[in-house]
């Protein structure tokens, strides 16, 4: 069988090569609806011919992009009432992923975003995440340690649903850790800067991202390098900042590397986060090098940004591009 190495080889179809998988833990997520219309009217009762859904919350958008990458996955998710039984039929029998869910009573999120076709502006509305109770905190932290059992690469992805569980990665993190599995870390806020105490595997942060958890403007090469140091010195081994249509610095154990895309016609590059960390999840569960990795991790991203629907590329696409990613190595 194929390796998923072979990716990096242009023009060649993906396939599972791997028994263990990657495992990504979603606590917020969400009924994910985009309406398409002309132009939006404040207002006024607009129709809409078109409107999609598809499991969001980030770490859904991972596995959806491994699993488009032809890599094994399964997906963690805290879900309540009807929009978390319809997040885990999507995940299910949409994207064809197995999902463990843990259940709370508080019922999941629906995003709405709004995408005017004529000026292709988008416009988000985000209904407030699930609230969990001290039983169902606890409940997670018991079902976790069984999705773990084949895991290889656990990826946490988003915020929390409720700042009362908002040390939940500073505690599902070294429980991976105890049984050698490594661990991507890509949030925000207070959660990013309470797991990074716990020193993920791995961090994926993005510009804005690492700006207010330093609290400083990273406004040329050399300051976004030095945020980069600041997060080894804070013990991570892999740090992957991505840049957008600018690519990633990427970063480890004294290899450096400042990874370009191809120029694209953007569509929407929502969720090409989640698709470069798909990428370097695969890396680390084949054990590429890290160029490669970086290679697979920038072409995922560049390939979803290239149409509206979060991670609906395919293998090919990608093959295609890895190859027009450019690598240079940094002093
Ligand atoms: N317009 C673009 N052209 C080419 N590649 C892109 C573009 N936008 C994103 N990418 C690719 O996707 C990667 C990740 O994108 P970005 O830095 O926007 O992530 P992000 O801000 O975490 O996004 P999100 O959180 O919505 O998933 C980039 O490093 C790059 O490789
Ligand atoms: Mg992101």
């Amino acid at each position: 069988m194929p390796s998923l190495r072979a990716c990096c080889e242009p023009n060649t179809v993906l396939t599972k090569g791997n028994a263990a998988v990657i495992l990504t833990v979603t606590p917020n997520p969400c009924v994910d609806k985009t309406v398409f219309i002309d132009t939006l009217n404040i207002g006024t009762f607009m129709r809409s011919q078109k409107c999609t859904c598809i499991p969001g919350g980030k770490g859904t958008n991972v596995s959806r992009a491994v699993k488009a990458l032809g890599g094994p996955t399964k997906a963690f998710v805290v879900v309540g009432g009807h929009p978390g039984a319809h997040v885990v039929d999507m995940i299910t029998n949409d994207d064809g992923v197995e999902c463990i869910p843990v259940w709370v009573a508080s019922q999941t999120r629906t995003i709405t975003t709004v995408l005017e076709e004529s000026i292709h502006r988008q416009t988000a509305f985000f209904e407030p995440g699930s609230r969990v109770t001290e039983e169902e905190y606890d409940r997670i932290l018991e079902i976790f340690p069984e999705a773990l059992d084949e895991a290889r690469v656990v990826t946490f992805s988003g915020t929390v649903s409720d700042p009362a569980i908002r040390d939940l990665y500073h505690e599902l993190i070294p429980m991976a850790h105890e049984r050698g599995i490594m661990t991507i870390l890509d949030s925000h806020g207070p959660e990013l800067a309470r797991a990074l105490e716990v020193k993920p595997t791995m961090v994926k942060p993005n510009v804005a991202e690492v700006s207010e958890l330093l609290g400083c403007d990273l406004d040329s090469d050399a300051a976004k390098w030095d945020a980069v140091q600041t997060l080894h010195d804070r013990g991570i081994e892999l740090v992957a900042l991505s840049l957008g249509k600018d690519g990633a610095f990427v970063s480890r154990k004294g290899e450096r590397y400042a990874v370009r895309p191809p120029e694209i016609d953007e569509v929407n590059p929502v969720g090409s986060g989640d698709a470069l960390v798909a990428g370097f999840a695969i890396g680390l569960l084949e054990g590429m090098d890290l160029a490669e990795m970086a290679r697979l991790g920038c072409a995922a991203g560049t390939a979803n940004a290239m149409s509206w629907d979060i991670g609906h590329f395919t293998a090919d696409e990608v093959t295609n591009l890895v190859s027009q990613v450019t690598v240079e190595s940094v002093a």
